[in-house]
């Protein structure tokens, strides 16, 4: 086979659960092609670098398919107190240490994920974000926060998927207004949230109802600054429109 001149082997991630359910076999990482990768691998994302497990590490080991989001997020961070709900390596709360965001708290349940986060920080130079982690499940977090009287600029909430069909889009919606309304809560005047689902199952219109039901409770105003979806490289087959599974909305409070 010949490779591109940026390209030195072809590897192949078979682990992923759902493969049983379409008759394919489950395995593991295999290189197909070229040089065995090393551990972790570094890539360049806009003007971020970031390390990735590409053997264990989520999906192909970094979620490149919120690309178009760590951008925007980024773009709105400079001199804001961030919180990073769900940061897995860290992703939106890198591009928002590099593009000058006072502090950053990165927030998930994963040891090792926030471990390769700290990595990932360590490869943003001339930089005085203060950076805190915190291995903790974000429901109990949030309510934290409120208890502690914490607020923040910016807040990310980038969950797993909360619905794996179209049975579980009930309890999941509840979960998504469980988490933005704690999250509008703690926003300061004229924050910004930027709240995201990967579920399927869960339509643009619905996520964009639980938003409206969650600001109503929280007792805010707030306006729809950008929408943001799957990147380019994840294309949605005019034939399976449930192909466009990630849905992004960033908010300002009008305050
Ligand atoms: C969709 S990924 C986040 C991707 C990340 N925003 C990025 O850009 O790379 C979801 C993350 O949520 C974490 N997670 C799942 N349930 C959690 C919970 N209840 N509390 C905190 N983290 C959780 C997982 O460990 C995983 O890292």
């Amino acid at each position: 086979m010949k490779f591109a001149p940026f390209c030195t082997g072809v590897a192949e991630r078979a682990d992923a659960d759902v493969r049983a359910k379409e008759g394919l076999p489950v395995g593991g990482f295999a290189v197909l092609e070229g040089a065995e990768p090393p551990e972790l691998v570094e890539i360049s994302e806009g003007p971020c670098k970031f390390l990735v497990d590409v053997r264990k590490g989520h999906k192909t080991g970094f979620y490149l398919d919120q690309r178009d989001a760590r951008m925007a997020v980024g773009s709105l961070a400079n001199g804001a107190d961030v919180l990073n709900c769900f940061a897995y390596t860290g992703g939106f709360g890198i591009f928002a240490r590099q593009c000058g965001a006072a502090s950053v708290t990165q927030v998930d349940v994963s040891r090792d994920a926030l471990e390769l986060a700290k990595k990932n920080e360590a490869l943003v130079h001339l930089c005085g974000t203060t950076m805190e982690y915190v291995e903790e499940d974000v429901f109990k977090f949030l309510r934290k926060c409120r208890d502690e009287r914490r607020s923040f600029d910016m807040i990310v909430l980038d969950p797993p998927k909360f619905a794996e069909s179209r049975s579980q889009v009930m309890k999941a919606a509840r979960g998504y207004k469980d988490i933005n309304l704690l999250a509008m809560k703690l926003l300061k005047p004229n924050g910004v949230l930027a709240t995201f689902s990967c579920s399927g199952a869960m339509t643009e219109e619905l996520f964009a109802k639980v938003l409206a039901e969650a600001a109503e409770d929280a007792g805010r105003d707030f306006q729809t600054i950008a929408k943001t979806r799957q990147g380019a490289d994840h294309p949605v087959a005019l034939s399976f429109p449930e192909g466009a599974y990630l849905k992004g909305v960033i908010l300002r409070a009008v305050d």
